[in-house]
């Protein structure tokens, strides 16, 4: 068998996230400035590059792969890798999923489905449409809805991402469960995370899931569930429902002693964690070296994998400068 992903603290990596594209057709507050500069689109790795690292990095032990961004469906041949990609499943890749806005997915979610992916995240902060709009700054949340619907009507299991912003949505969160109860999603709640220069502070808008599941706790019965996803999140069943809550708490409760992840970035560097500037260049080992050469920029990413991130949300300036839209989330 290959080498397997054993990083310097002793965790395996078996989850690989990968941004296709940084571009994005909305400009989530907390997410985006208004005017965003992206990568020159000669930067960026060809589908059949992207494909032959995920075929390493399965080969080697990934078990899960994501597509993510930016917004993957603006990237025009997604769907080609998605079903490049989907060839491994049953055969040492487990699931593949996708991260989207929703924008486009009523074009391609059969088309998704048939790729083999059976699970879709999708961001939603708000449902009510002029909230929605001002999150999102260009966002339509009818086109959106239209998108989730057709992920259903493809037979994905949807599950509801929404970030808690201070005076934004916090107060919608109960509504935003009963919603995803009643159309049978979970919702993953984040705490949002200094990644990138926006027009505002973070710190300002920024909600402790803490304080939000104490409220939701008397306003709904919740038990602990030990669902696993490979992600971040901690679970609760939704008695009233069926459904799951998750909480995504990397302020509150830090999640990074059981990291699985690395991320592939679309200009082929790969990031050790979200919350660090070190990376190493995929692209140029692939390239210059071939797939050996490939397989030892792996593992010399594993050997500096950091042990955790060292967010705060008090500080003035973002952790990192990067976007998350770059690394993928
Ligand atoms: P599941 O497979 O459903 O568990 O998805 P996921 O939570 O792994 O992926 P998703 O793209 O839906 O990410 C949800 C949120 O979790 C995003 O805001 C991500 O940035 C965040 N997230 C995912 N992995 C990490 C991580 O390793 N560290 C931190 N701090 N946040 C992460
Ligand atoms: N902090 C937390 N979550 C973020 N997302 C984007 N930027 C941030 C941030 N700074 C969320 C999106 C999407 C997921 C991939 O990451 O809403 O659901
Ligand atoms: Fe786009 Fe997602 Fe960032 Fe919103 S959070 S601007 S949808 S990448």
């Amino acid at each position: 068998p290959d080498a397997s992903l054993i990083d310097v603290h002793g965790r395996r990596i078996s989850y690989l996230r990968i941004s296709v594209t940084d571009r994005c057709d909305l400009r989530c507050r907390y997410c985006m400035a208004e005017q965003m500069t992206f990568l020159p689109r000669a930067a960026l790795l060809s589908l059949e590059e992207i494909a032959l690292i995920a075929d390493r990095f399965i080969a080697r032990g990934v078990s899960k792969i994501r597509l993510s961004g930016g917004e993957p469906l603006v990237r025009r041949d997604v769907v080609d890798l998605a079903r490049r990609i989907g060839r491994h499943l049953g055969d040492g890749l487990d699931e593949l999923t996708m991260t989207t806005n929703a924008t486009r997915l009523a074009d391609h979610a059969d088309d998704l489905a048939a790729a083999g992916i059976r699970r879709i995240n999708i961001s939603l902060d708000s449902l009510d449409p002029e909230r929605f709009r001002f999150i999102t700054r260009h966002g339509d949340l009818a086109r959106v809805l239209g998108g989730i619907a057709a992920a259903k009507a493809a037979g994905l299991a949807v599950k509801i991402n929404m970030v808690a912003l201070k005076g934004l949505n916090d107060a919608e969160i109960p509504d935003m469960l009963a919603w995803c109860g009643e159309q049978g999603f979970d919702l993953s709640l984040i705490e949002t995370m200094p990644l990138g220069a926006i027009d505002e502070d973070r710190a300002d808008r920024f909600v402790p899931l803490t304080a939000v599941f104490d409220d939701l706790s008397r306003r709904f019965t919740l038990s602990r569930d030990a669902h696993r996803t490979g992600g971040p999140a901690r679970y609760w069943r939704v008695g009233e429902f069926g459904t799951r809550l998750g909480l995504i708490s990397p302020l509150t409760d830090n999640f990074c002693d059981g990291c699985n992840r690395m991320r592939l970035t679309t200009e082929g560097h790969l990031y050790m964690c979200l919350g660090h500037e070190d990376r190493v260049d995929l692209k140029a080992a692939l390239r210059e070296g071939g797939i050996g050469a490939l397989d030892a920029a792996i593992d010399a990413a594993l050997g500096h994998k950091p042990l955790r991130h060292d967010f705060r949300i008090d500080s003035a300036s973002p952790a990192v400068a990067r976007h998350m839209s770059v690394t993928g989330g």
